[in-house]
């Protein structure tokens, strides 16, 4: 949801801040800018478009200079355009920036602005940041810190924002502030990288700082000082902070496609690994025999402290956005199922304004890949406000939910570039097959014997993984096969609904054709009534408790004429003789079938994306981390 990143330091800073944005683009792809200081004045460039058209524009200019700050967009305000690119400026074109976030006063602060006089060049909310800032420089007859003018500006502001300044009245200087929106600094030697997320920041340093929100820092070449947002609209007195330097832990390389036509592909073939990385040192499968009859044990470090207050929960809640939901309607089943714990899920941007009933006996578990969803972070402050515990299941290191949350698990999948979101969704399900399981285990819910099978099964659920995507080539041929319609449905019963849901998600997401997601048992009160041989259905019917109940569905289907691409359990017979199609899995427990049966989905999704020729890895409209409300 836009990506911003800004150098200071002894090299040149445009092709440092265009690496960054190449990182950063599937943040926001619709429109990009730079501005960079060149030792004598600001040069800037923005157009509507992405990286690639930037590069164009600036190919044969010959700029050069030591600090600079870059932009790429997720429009809100004002459609994409040229004017509307980021970096804005002021009046006097002497104060740029870049923005991410939305100024929610931004009407009567452009009203006051214009009766002051201000000219606006764009329909932006975040060009009135450039006329607030340029207001106290004004006032001081340009004798003030950049640093001073923008938290000067900055007490006019209500909304979220992570935002990157420069000025020629103060150069040679980046400052930085946080409210709501991720900014991470880089901590070089001589030289300071700052940056909506890491993947524009590893190429230069693994040391970061992680800005926290109400924060800001001034990045020189001689050294950053950082400092708090002061507080409410009076004060402007600023502390000095002393801010922990982290290490990040992964390479640029595991940014990169590796080989893949798409980073959407390529993750979708490291969902093994990804399985394998969440569960790395978790499971403890000694015998029963020798554990005391503990067999199957799990081991989440993450949740130590605050094991007796979430096993003491009369119930839990989980919140999350787009897939990562989906991934949490498979936890509540999860959680009801082995630790006989109620369990809701909500979608975060509907609990947020539901006035909900909650209190410190809930546990609210918040998953999100990014950790910065703005929806899942706002919820879980309310969460938090209400005296509930917090926990998170989050993929990205020392991103916001991770930090703010009482507790959690983190995924190590590795960094998702792909704006279609599909390993983190496979590692959320190990993390929450883990601690339904944790919690069964302690509450004498779940026996040893059932413990240490799904443990044994989960450990080779990778191989089982790499089998299904050994027919890559099967699922585009049926890819090719289903190309020419332009609506399905997608149906699943119990585990298999949300697989379903996610199914859908990824097709609309990706490939623009209309998928409708439902549980199957529901098809007959609505969508059956728009089944004929043009409107196909993908159908979940793998072997497991209910697995009769599908079969009667898909006769209902055949009935009405309707095509059917079956996900079926390895030696199945009889669903040969009833689907047009059939993606074969191997076996698993009822529980694990979703990790096997999202595969096919995943790349069902993909192929039909690729073969219309269709930007995989940054559909239209989306972002990957959504950062407004
Ligand atoms: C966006 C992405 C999805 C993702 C969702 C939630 O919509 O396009 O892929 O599932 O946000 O993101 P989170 O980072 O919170 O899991």
């Amino acid at each position: 949801m836009c990506g911003i990143v800004g150098y200071v330091g002894k090299r040149n800073a445009l092709p440092v801040v265009m690496d960054g944005l190449r990182a950063l683009e599937y943040r926001g792809y619709d429109s990009v800018g730079v501005a960079l200081w060149d030792g004598a004045k600001i040069k800037f460039e923005k157009t509507i478009g992405r990286v690639a058209s930037l590069e164009e524009k600036i190919a044969r200019k010959p700029w050069e200079g030591k600090s600079a700050i870059a932009h790429t967009r997720w429009a809100t305000h004002g459609k994409p355009s040229d004017r509307n690119a980021h970096p804005h400026f002021d009046c006097t074109k002497s104060i740029f920036l870049v923005h991410n976030g939305i100024v929610e006063n931004f009407s009567e602060l452009r009203e006051a602005l214009l009766r002051e006089g201000h000219n606006f060049n764009s329909d932006t909310d975040t060009e009135i940041l450039a006329h607030l800032i340029e207001r106290p420089f004004l006032a001081a007859q340009k004798k003030i810190l950049l640093e001073d003018a923008v938290l000067e500006g900055l007490r006019h502001v209500n909304g979220t924002f992570g935002l990157a300044v420069m000025s020629k009245n103060d150069p040679e200087k980046i400052v930085v502030a946080r409210r709501g929106s991720p900014i991470i600094l880089g901590i070089g030697i001589g030289e300071y990288i700052v940056a909506s997320d890491a993947s524009a920041v590893v190429n230069i340093t693994k040391n970061v700082v992680y800005l926290h929100d109400n924060e800001a820092a001034a990045l020189m070449p001689s050294g950053v000082q950082i400092f708090n947002l002061p507080d409410g609209k009076a004060s402007l007195s600023k502390k000095i902070l002393k801010k922990q330097i982290d290490t990040i832990d992964w390479d640029i390389a595991q940014a990169q496609k590796g080989g893949f036509k798409h980073f959407m592909q390529k993750e979708i073939f490291e969902g093994p690994s990804a399985l394998e990385n969440v569960l790395r040192g978790r499971l403890l499968d000694l015998p029963s025999a020798l554990s005391g009859g503990g067999g199957g044990g799990i081991k989440l470090g993450g949740i130590a402290q605050i094991k007796e207050k979430l096993l003491s929960a009369k119930r839990l809640l989980i919140l999350a956005c787009g897939t990562s939901y989906y991934a949490g309607l498979i936890g509540k089943y999860y959680f009801e199922e082995f630790a006989k714990i109620p369990t809701a899920c909500e979608y975060a941007s509907e609990f947020r304004y539901a006035n909900p009933a909650i209190d410190s006996e809930t546990a609210v578990i918040l998953i999100s890949q990014s950790g910065e969803t703005a929806d899942t972070l706002e919820a879980m402050r309310e969460a938090k406000r209400k005296s509930a515990l917090t926990l998170g299941i989050v993929n990205v290191v020392g991103s916001t939910i991770a930090r703010e949350s009482d507790a959690g698990v983190y995924n190590h999948a590795g960094p998702e570039i792909g704006v279609a979101s599909t390993k983190a969704f496979i590692s959320q399900l190990g993390a929450l097959a883990m601690l339904a399981l944790f919690l069964g285990k302690e509450k004498n819910t779940v026996s040893p014997a059932l413990s240490e099978k799904i443990v044994k099964e989960l450990k080779g659920l990778p191989n089982k993984m790499k089998r299904v995507l050994g027919k890559d080539e099967e699922i585009r041929k049926l890819a090719e096969k289903y190309l020419k319609h332009k609506n399905f449905l997608y149906l699943g019963r119990k585990y298999q609904y949300p697989v379903a849901l996610e199914g859908a998600l990824k097709l609309k997401e990706i490939s623009y054709r209309h998928a409708e997601g439902y549980a199957s048992g529901e098809m007959k009160h609505g969508p059956i009534a728009l089944i004929d041989e043009n409107f196909p259905t993908v159908a979940l019917a793998v072997k497991d408790p209910i697995y009769e109940k599908t079969i009667s569905n898909i006769q209902e289907i055949k009935a009405r004429n309707g095509k059917v691409l079956a996900v079926a359990t390895d030696g199945d017979e009889k669903i040969g003789k009833l689907a047009d199609d059939v993606i074969f899995i191997p076996q698993t427990l009822e529980i694990l079938n979703p990790i096997l049966s999202v595969i096919p989905l995943q790349l069902f999704a993909y192929h039909t994306a690729d073969l219309l020729g269709l930007d995989v890895d940054k559909p239209r409209n989306l972002a990957k981390s959504v950062t407004v409300e």
